[in-house]
Parts: C-alpha cells; sequence; structure tokens
C-alpha cells in the first residue's frame, strides 16, 4: 500500500474497467482523483465509489484525442484540487480488422485515441507538474499487444507500441524535472474492453484462458491497479522510462485460441463487442 495522502490523480477512462480499478486502488491508497472520460455515467459511477472510499472526486466529460478539452480537463483538476501529482493515461479502445478490409475510420480513431491521446494527456499532465513545481508521476496503458501481434490486431498493437517507446522518450525530457514516466502492458483483463477474450465465469474462453495462462486466472482491474499505486508510490521512486508487462504469464503461452469451440464463442462475443462499439460511437462526437 503506497501512502498518496494529499496527492491528487487524473485519470482518463476512469469510467470503466482498468481505469475505475486505478481510481480505486488510488482512492485507497489516500489520492484525490478526477476523471476525464467521453462516458459522463460511467465515470459518474466511480466518482461515487472514490467518495464512498473518503476521498474527494470529479469528473469531466473529455474526450482524449482533443487538445482543447484535455486541457480544459487538465485545467479543471488543478482548480478543483490545487494539484496534479499523478496521471494515467488509461483511454483506449480496441479497432479490429483485416488488411484487406479495415476501414480507415477505424484505423484513424483508434490513432487518434490510443495513441494522440496518450500524448495529449501526458502533455497536459506534465505541462502542469512543471509549472506547479513538485515533481510527478506518469503511468501510460501500453498492452501485451505491444509484445505480440496477430491477424486483425496488428493496428491496435501499432499503438500500443507507439505508447511504448514514447514513455521512454518522455522519461529522459521530463526526469530532470522530478516527473518519472512508465508504461504498464496488461495481458487479458476481465473489462468490457476485453470481452470477447476474457469470455465469462465458466464459460468456454475463460476456461480455456485459465488453463494456458501459467498463473491459471484472467486478469483484474485490481491486479493492473497494483502494480499502478507501486510506480506511483515512494517506492517506484527510481522507476523510469519501464515497461512493465503484467498478463499471468501469457505472452508465452502456446495455442492458447485453437479450440474451436472456444472460436466459436469469441465470434459470439464479437459481435457484442461490435453492439457495445457502435452504442459507444455517439460519445466520441463533440457536440
Ligand atoms: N482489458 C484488457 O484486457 C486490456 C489489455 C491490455 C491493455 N488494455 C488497455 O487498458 C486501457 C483501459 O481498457 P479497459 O479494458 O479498461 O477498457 P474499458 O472499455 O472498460 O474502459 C475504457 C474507458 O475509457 C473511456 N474512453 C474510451 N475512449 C475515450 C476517449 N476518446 N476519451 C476519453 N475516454 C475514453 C471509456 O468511456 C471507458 O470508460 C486501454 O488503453 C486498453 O487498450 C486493456
Amino acid at each position: 500500500m503506497s501512502d498518496l495522502m494529499g496527492k491528487v490523480a487524473f485519470v482518463t477512462g476512469g469510467g470503466s474497467g482498468i481505469g475505475r480499478g486505478i481510481c480505486e486502488r488510488l482512492a485507497r491508497d489516500g489520492a484525490d482523483v478526477f476523471i476525464a472520460d467521453v462516458d459522463e455515467a460511467g465515470a459518474a459511477q466511480t466518482v461515487n465509489l472514490v467518495n464512498q472510499l473518503g476521498r474527494r472526486a470529479h469528473s469531466m466529460r473529455a474526450n482524449v484525442a482533443s487538445k482543447v478539452q484535455l486541457q480544459a480537463a487538465a485545467d479543471a483538476c488543478v482548480a478543483q484540487f490545487g494539484r496534479l501529482d499523478i496521471a494515467l493515461a488509461n483511454a483506449g479502445i480496441g479497432r479490429g480488422g483485416s488488411i484487406l478490409d479495415m476501414a480507415l475510420e477505424d484505423w484513424q480513431l483508434q490513432v487518434d485515441i490510443n495513441l494522440t491521446g496518450v500524448f495529449l494527456t501526458v502533455q497536459a499532465a506534465a505541462q502542469r507538474m512543471v509549472k506547479l513545481g513538485h515533481g510527478g508521476r506518469i503511468v501510460c496503458i501500453s498492452s501485451l499487444a505491444a509484445e505480440n501481434t496477430g491477424p486483425g490486431i496488428w493496428s491496435y498493437s501499432a499503438t500500443k507500441v507507439g505508447v511504448r517507446m514514447m514513455v521512454r522518450g518522455w522519461a529522459q525530457e521530463l526526469g530532470p524535472m522530478g516527473i518519472n514516466v512508465n508504461a504498464i502492458g496488461p495481458g487479458v483483463i476481465d473489462t468490457p474492453l476485453a470481452a470477447g477474450l476474457a469470455g465469462e465465469t465458466d464459460g468456454v474462453i475463460r476456461r480455456n484462458l485459465e488453463r494456458t495462462t501459467p498463473v491459471g486466472r484472467v486478469g483484474k482491474p485490481a491486479d493492473i491497479a497494483g502494480l499502478v499505486s507501486f510506480m506511483v508510490g515512494q517506492d517506484g521512486e527510481f522507476m523510469s522510462g519501464a515497461y512493465v508487462l503484467m498478463d499471468g504469464g501469457l505472452r508465452d503461452a502456446r495455442n492458447r485460441q485453437a479450440d474451436p469451440e472456444v472460436m466459436e464463442e469469441m465470434q459470439r462475443h464479437m459481435q457484442a463487442g461490435a453492439q457495445r462499439r457502435a452504442r459507444m460511437e455517439p460519445l466520441f462526437r463533440d457536440e
């Protein structure tokens, strides 16, 4: 457990999944939280969760692909709390597709959110950390897909490799100003984004994953949040420019998707995933 009492964390995508898990953990560690997310209802739920833990929280609708909106969110964070000590560039989406027919719009949206969004988040946070003069800690969420790739997922991988490399450059630039920057590569974590890969409790996908993952289970947002807690706490002081994979050993597991029953179930989940994407699409549009 890190002692983050008096610190303020700025978290993009804090309204669901890993981002919500990070907000919860940082609040348990004592930090107040500011959430920037396009999903206002999801963000409001996380604000309630943080409040129930006795910490202060605010949220603002902001699309990480928009410089204007992120700058406004970072300003609102400093206006509300007077500080911005920790930043999480976490918001991201998954848009797969074959090279033969992937739509340019899907490619562009994914690059705008997963790559440009991380750049804009880190820029907005680092500018304020430097101005406030108290240093800071920044963590960017990359992926296991920055190491492994394959059909349909190469475009997502491209954005996540980009995050991994940007972090190394930023660690060099910001270190002299007392700001550490690191990246995390989560494996399969049980969130709405990864529903098709994580499957359901006792379902064929989940059982296959449990069988093939060396630690024998699917990841939870709290797993990633625990690593964030280390990186932004006192024990993480000497870590900067790092990329830490947290995947239960899945990277080197073999034949994890070969079972036809699993493939069939994944198809079903892909259809559900398409429905979720369609629901989220209007959230990215700026009225
Ligand atoms: N779940 C996994 O298995 C997994 C694995 C590796 C990496 N990741 C990465 O972890 C991060 C979080 O993923 P998750 O699984 O929690 O997903 P999620 O879909 O559960 O949550 C993502 C959150 O980000 C928000 N968001 C999306 N686009 C946004 C935008 N343009 N501006 C602001 N907010 C936006 C969503 O509204 C949502 O609240 C992503 O960067 C993802 O690529 C996830």
